[in-house]
Formats: structure tokens, sequence, C-alpha cells
């Protein structure tokens, strides 16, 4: 059972670079241990401040992501230049800037039939980690946000996603938006080395409280609950309008450097 590490930053900006830093000392830990970096992108709105600091002046230079292996913790089933693609937001705002080859850029075909796709990235998964079934995949980081309504990655409330041990991308349903989603499982996240949350606006504050406050609430209503590394690191970035409901001992603002 994974304990929460939380990073309480002032806002938006600070959050993104105080992940930035974080991202890039994993990368480089990840090249120390194995040669490579394989992380798991999240999409949404969140996310956008940190990929577009990761590949601007203060950042690109500080790791050869010519050596990581990018991945996407889900994906809406769009075709990939579609506004709500989430390969989209993190082409436009990380891997263009950074002229990333494709081949270390492995997207999620959202655009085939939703079983097949997330079979064929199940597949590669394993390929590309050497991994069989029935092992389980270890990333060295994966990256996530939170919904208002609690959900992480397409894990949403009180769905079939949720209750998925063994596969390790599933098709799944949004109560909202672009309905037909594929993502990672939880028992899938959960190997990870490293799980970081990041979540921002004072939305996101009752959702917030819920998982890391309240031992009575349900995954079922809120799936980020399902989110505990068996033997990783989950660090929550959070700014102080997401952590305004926390118990006031927690809403220190701290900021660290690895
Ligand atoms: C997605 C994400 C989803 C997202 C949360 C938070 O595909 O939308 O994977 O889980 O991280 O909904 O989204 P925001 O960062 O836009 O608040």
């Amino acid at each position: 059972m994974s304990v929460s590490e939380l990073r309480i930053l002032e806002n938006g900006d600070e959050l993104a670079r105080e992940a930035a830093d974080f991202v890039v000392w994993a990368g480089e830990q990840a090249l120390k241990s194995a040669g490579t970096f394989r992380l798991a992108l999240s999409g949404g709105s969140t996310p956008k401040a940190l990929y577009a600091l990761l590949a601007g002046p203060g950042f690109a230079r500080r790791f050869d992501w010519s050596r990581a292996a990018i991945f996407f913790g889900d994906e809406r089933c769009v075709p990939p230049d579609h506004a709500d693609s989430n390969f989209r937001m993190a082409n436009e705002t990380l891997f263009k800037p950074l002229k990333l080859a494709g081949d270390r850029i492995f997207r999620m075909r959202s655009e085939d039939e939703p079983a097949l796709a997330a079979g064929r990235y199940e597949d590669g998964i394993r390929k590309e980690f050497g991994a069989p079934a029935p092992a389980w995949p270890r990333f060295d980081l994966i990256l996530l946000g939170l919904g208002d309504d609690g959900h992480t990655a397409s894990l949403f409330p009180g769905t079939p996603a949720l209750r998925e041990r063994q596969r390790l991308i599933v098709p799944n349903q949004a109560p909202q938006g672009t309905k037909q989603r594929l993502t990672f499982t939880a028992p899938l996240i959960n190997q990870a080395h490293a799980v970081v949350f990041l979540v921002s606006g004072r939305s996101k504050a009752p959702a917030l409280k819920a998982v890391l406050e309240d031992r009575a609430a349900d995954p079922e209503r809120y799936p980020a609950k399902l989110i505990q590394p068996d033997n990783g690191r989950l660090i929550w970035f959070l700014d102080h309008a997401a952590a305004a409901e926390l118990p006031v001992e927690q809403q220190r603002v701290i900021s660290h450097e690895e």
C-alpha cells in the first residue's frame, strides 16, 4: 500500500513547474537504472502547461527525450486530429515542439473499433516491455488527472472498467463528452514505479477530499481511490484551490527539489 505524498503549490503555473522538475528527475533515474524511460501521459487540460514547460527552453535540454517511450493512459475514441484527442493535445504541446520521432510515441488507435484498439494497445505495451501475459508491465511514471466526479484516466464512477483485474487496457464509457474511451486499468496503473496526479482548480476540491480523506468513500463512486501503487510512489501535485477542502495541516504550500 503506498503512502500519498502531497505537494501543494500556489497556483497552476507553479504546479506545472514542480511537476516538470519531477518528470525530468524521474526520467534521469529511469535512464540510469534501465537505459530507457517509459511513461504514460494524462489527457485533459491540466497537463497542457506541464507539457509546454517540458518542451520549452527551461527543460527541453535537461532530458534526452529520444530515449523515452511515451504512452497514453487513456484516449477518447476520436481520430488523432480531433479537438477532443489526448494525442492531439500532447502532439501540439510536447511532441512537435520537441521534434520527437514517431517510433517512440505509442498512440492508442482510438479511431479503430474500441475492443480491437484496446487489445492492440495492450499487445504493444507487452511487446515494448518484454512482458508477455500474465506479467504486469511496470511503467516508470504514469501521469493522471482527477475529474470533478472523482474519475481518473477514463475510469468513471460506476463503470465496468473499475472491476477489471486481468487486462491492461479496456474500452469504457464516459458519462458526457466523447463517451467511448480506451483506458489503462487500475491494476496496470498500480504496478507503476511512480504515479503522479496533477490536480488544479477549486472544482476538484470536493472529489480530492473524498479520495484523500474519506476512508468510507466508495471507489465505485470515486475511482481515483483505486489508485494505490503496489510498490511505487503516489504523488499528488495540487494547487491551493484544489487543496482547499483538505485539513488545514495539509494546506502548507511546499516546493520540492528532488
Ligand atoms: C481525459 C483524462 C481525464 C482527465 C480528468 C481531468 O482523457 O480527459 O484522462 O482523466 O485527466 O478529466 O481533466 P482536466 O485536467 O481537464 O481537469
